[in-house]
């Protein structure tokens, strides 16, 4: 059987991207069949970026505060992930919305990791420790991650992979957020290989993986 070529992504950061590095991990280790096509940052400062650039990836800082209007933000947008024939958007730490041009061009083809099992702990100003200072607040017995197809709001689009992790007595919000990044850095190059594998289907919210006949 012939190889399939890589999957083209663009990958969305915003922070320090351990996410990125994982998904550049596992096409390294031979374990996902994708090829990081760009970087993008909203930050001109992010971590994701400078590992992007060295190791020769394609990293752009795009920014709607760089624009005088969204659609002209929006269009460039679009451009960049047209030129690089992008095929898959990969949202990891990512902070901004996504215009909702893009999210209609790119629909079902988005995809975003949250540190938290949807829809409990999620939506606007609900990111990094704060997701896991309110998993602590409540008094969660289990939290997770979640990757998601990304729609028009934030964190509402139909899970596609989410995988629990217990929350101990003794956590902080450091130590919980630890083991939750090492699901997340599973899960989401997983979750790509799904999608260069076209294993994924959606119908509605719900997102079936379907299984190879035995
Ligand atoms: C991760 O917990 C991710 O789920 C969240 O932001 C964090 C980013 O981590 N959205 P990194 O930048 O990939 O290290």
């Amino acid at each position: 059987m012939t190889k399939k070529s890589p999957l083209s992504i663009a990958v969305f950061v915003s922070g320090t991207g351990s996410n990125l590095v994982s998904i550049y991990n596992a096409i390294q280790n031979g374990h996902l069949n994708a090829k990081i096509a760009l970087v993008i940052s909203n930050k001109s400062t992010a971590g994701g970026l400078m590992f992007a650039r060295e190791n020769n990836i394609t990293a752009i800082h795009i920014s709607p505060n760089q624009y005088d209007d969204m659609a002209t933000y929006t269009e460039e947008l679009l451009n960049l992930l047209k030129d690089h024939q992008v095929e898959l958007v990969v949202l990891a730490g990512y902070l901004k919305i996504i215009p909702t041009a893009v999210v209609q061009m790119y629909k079902n083809k988005i995809i975003n990791i949250h540190p938290a099992l949807l829809p409990s702990f999620g939506g606007k100003g609900l990111y990094g420790k704060r997701v896991h200072q309110a998993v602590l607040d409540h008094g969660c017995k289990v939290t997770g991650a979640t990757v998601h197809i990304v729609d028009e709001e934030y964190d509402t689009g139909g899970p596609v992979i989410q995988e629990c992790v217990p929350v101990l007595d003794d956590d902080t919000v450091e130590t919980l957020a630890s083991r939750v990044l090492e699901i997340e850095h599973k899960i989401l190059p997983k979750t790509i290989q799904l999608f260069a594998d076209g294993k994924i289907s959606i119908q509605g919210r719900r997102v079936f993986i379907n299984r190879d006949e035995p």
